[in-house]
């Protein structure tokens, strides 16, 4: 395992950009992933780290030594792609060996690292058989397992589970978080997923039109956001624009246009923001924040949609012109029904204040 580190890379296609001054450092072991819409650049970068773009300009580094313009073949990389890139008249054994007999490894080293690699993968019994009598699931383990065989530094997978349906992916996630953790290989992950991202990853960057956005923890991206584009795409949220009215000890009151008033604390401000009276904010409030009945930061209104998931019950409440989305935790009691009136409270705690 090794680490990963860009420096001020910046990559254009003709007038295209498609990452722009981008700095990172991937720590050896790490899962990391590279989060974002599409076209925002994941993939961009992910072909320099392998070689297959070189930067425009910047520097990519692995433990120290730089690899800018060395060939892929020499990076000692694994790559998974979302179409997997198997050969489908041959074997899972043959798929899996590629990478070992182009190094020329002689035949029995091959053989008892094929097998190896095919039982962590989990598909023990398979390997007699040809790629196109597979599931898409057992696909992509051969794709993981061929990727993994020869041992790489670092493990490169390029959106794996977009062709899996959701139950697979689901369960293709937990199988490649297992595999990860049991060999510590650092691993560079790209989706546009963020259940993906935020279950599987040590650290997220999370990415739009070629730009870092954040980089931290998934708690850290998804508690402390540090803009509102990093807030609104993991997961979801009420983001409502409110003026500061007054900052009293480490209670800050803010204030919509049509008269919605709340409080929150001082330290629920991401980093960058200076909280100061009359200034305008962003104030994030994720649907987990409400609680039912009254308390702190009472709101009042009326049910615009209800929807019962069995773990809870989701709302969307019309309080002072301002639609908002609540969740609260099914504890049994009764659900109302639209058009009915509701109460529930916010916490000031689970108030967050962004600048941008
Ligand atoms: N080979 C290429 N030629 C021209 N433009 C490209 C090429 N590869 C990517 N781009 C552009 O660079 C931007 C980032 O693309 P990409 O890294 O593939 O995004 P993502 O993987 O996040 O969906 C997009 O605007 C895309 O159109
Ligand atoms: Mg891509």
């Amino acid at each position: 395992m090794k680490s990963v580190r860009i420096e001020n890379v910046t990559k254009k296609f003709g007038n295209v950009l498609g990452v722009s001054e981008l700095n990172l450092e991937v720590k050896p072991g790490e899962f990391f992933t590279f989060l974002g819409p599409s076209g925002c650049g994941k993939t961009t970068t992910l072909r320099m780290i392998a070689g297959f773009y070189y930067p425009t300009t910047g520097k990519v580094y692995f433990d120290g030594q730089d690899v800018t313009t060395l060939q892929p073949n020499k990076r000692n990389i694994g790559m998974v792609f979302q179409n997997y890139a198997l050969f489908p008249h041959m074997t899972v054994d043959e798929n899996i060996a590629f990478g070992l007999q182009v190094r020329k490894l002689p035949k029995s080293d091959i053989r008892q690292k094929v097998d190896r690699i095919r039982g962590l993968v989990h598909l023990g019994q398979y390997g007699s058989r040809k790629i196109n009598e597979l599931s898409g699931g057992q696909q992509q383990r051969v794709a993981l397992a061929r990727a993994l065989v020869i041992e790489p530094d670092i493990l490169l997978l390029d959106e794996p589970l977009s062709n899996l349906d959701a139950k697979l992916r689901e369960e293709t996630r937990v199988e490649i978080k297992r595999i990860q953790t049991e060999l510590g290989v650092t691993t560079i992950y790209v989706t546009h997923d963020q259940t993906e991202a935020m279950s599987m990853s040590d650290r997220i960057m999370v990415m739009e039109s070629g730009l870092v956005k954040q980089v931290g923890t998934p708690q850290e991206i998804y508690h402390k956001p540090n803009n509102r584009f990093v807030a609104t795409f993991i997961g979801e949220t009420n983001m409502l624009e409110m003026k500061v009215s007054s900052i009293e000890g480490d209670v800050v009151t803010v204030e919509s246009e049509n008269g919605l008033i709340l409080r929150g604390l001082v330290n629920g401000a991401a980093k960058e923001v200076q909280l100061a009276a009359d200034s305008t904010i962003h104030v994030s409030i994720r649907p987990e924040a409400f609680e039912a009945g009254p308390g702190d930061n009472t709101v009042k209104g009326t049910i615009e949609f209800v929807e019962f998931t069995g773990l809870s019950v989701n709302y969307i409440v019309h309080v002072n012109g301002t639609s908002l989305k609540a969740m609260i935790i099914n504890g049994g009691s009764a659900i109302k029904a639209v058009r009915d009136e509701i109460e529930l409270h916010i916490p000031p705690r689970n108030l967050y204040f962004l600048a941008e």
